[in-house]
């Protein structure tokens, strides 16, 4: 979509920045976080006073956080302090449940300028393609292996079978899956494991092509043996994507993610690189919180 068939959105110039490439795929919390903090990284995301209520219940309350473009960010904090809420907003999936009420901005970077995504004229489809998601439970679709990874490139119109089957192929290799089912690319997804079912799920998110791509806690229903795969995974991806993923396990938001976002109450905290939250946090709550005083 071009700008200008974006023409009701508010159109915020970027100021052109020297980008220093992503960092190697982080092995360790140090790695990643320290190189956070080496480079000047442009937002893919800026997220100004988002403010997100259910009724007469508070979500989350006037959000400024930059999510840098190539990078791994980590929403950590406890149980109901709005992680989930502020992924949602991130591509409005919070208009799915009634009565919920969003104000703020949530630029992100839309054929080379910030665009907001709550002003009025917004495609749906189109946003959801560049920000795509990944759930908790792997969630596949009753099909084939072949037909959950092209779903989203039918449905934007693409029906030749070869261009499909590039796209899935492309999309498997991207996940760490391709080896595992290329034999058997028309046998149910159900029948996959579940550590196979998430990284089903993240091939059938890239097969779009997003920009942007946000988990919800996605290792949460996994072994530690699939777990792994998943965080290896998350660091080669992050070379190419914006990468948000919400964690309860402090040590995967370490060793996966180079900025780390707390939330408490439905406010942010402090937002950080990864490292400096972990070892140096400017908050006491962050310092409690990190030290597992609470949560
Ligand atoms: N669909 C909804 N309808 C009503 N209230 C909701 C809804 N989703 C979340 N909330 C409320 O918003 C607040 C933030 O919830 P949210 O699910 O974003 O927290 P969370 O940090 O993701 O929690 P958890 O770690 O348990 O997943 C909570 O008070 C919660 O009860
Ligand atoms: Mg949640």
């Amino acid at each position: 979509m071009t700008a200008e068939a974006m023409s009701p959105l508010k159109i915020v110039p970027m100021v052109p920045k020297v980008v220093s490439p992503a960092p190697e795929a982080p092995e360790m919390a140090t790695l990643a976080g320290q190189a956070e903090t080496d480079r000047e990284v442009e937002p893919a995301v800026r997220v100004r006073g988002l403010t997100v209520a259910y009724g007469s219940t508070p979500g989350i309350k006037s959000i400024d956080l930059d999510l840098p473009e190539r990078s791994v960010t980590a929403l950590i904090g406890p149980s109901g302090c709005g992680k989930s809420t502020f992924l949602r907003a991130l591509n409005r999936m919070n208009e799915l449940f009634q009565g919920v009420a969003t104000a703020g901005e949530v630029l992100v970077r839309w054929d080379g300028q910030f665009q907001n995504i709550y002003a009025p004229g917004v495609d749906l489809v189109e946003l959801r393609k560049r920000v795509g998601m990944v759930f908790q439970r792997p969630n596949p679709f009753p099909k084939s292996i072949f037909e959950n990874v092209v779903y989203g490139p039918r449905h934007h119109g693409v029906s030749n079978r070869a261009l499909l089957a590039e796209a899935a192929e492309e999309a498997l290799h991207q996940a760490a899956l391709w080896d595992e089912v290329k034999d058997k690319l028309n046998a149910p997804a159900a029948a996959l494991s579940g550590g196979q079912q998430q990284r089903l799920c993240i091939a059938r998110a890239l097969a779009v092509r997003p920009d942007v791509i946000l988990m919800d806690e996605p290792t949460a229903s996994l072994d530690p043996i699939s777990t792994g795969k998943i965080e290896d995974l998350l660091g080669k991806l992050s070379k190419d994507y914006t990468i948000v993923i919400v964690t309860h396990n402090l040590q995967q938001a370490a060793r996966v993610s180079h900025k780390t976002a707390f939330f408490l109450n439905g406010e942010l905290i402090e937002a950080a690189p990864t490292l400096q939250m972990m070892t140096n946090p400017r908050d006491r709550r962050t310092e409690n919180y990190v030290t597992g005083r609470f949560g």
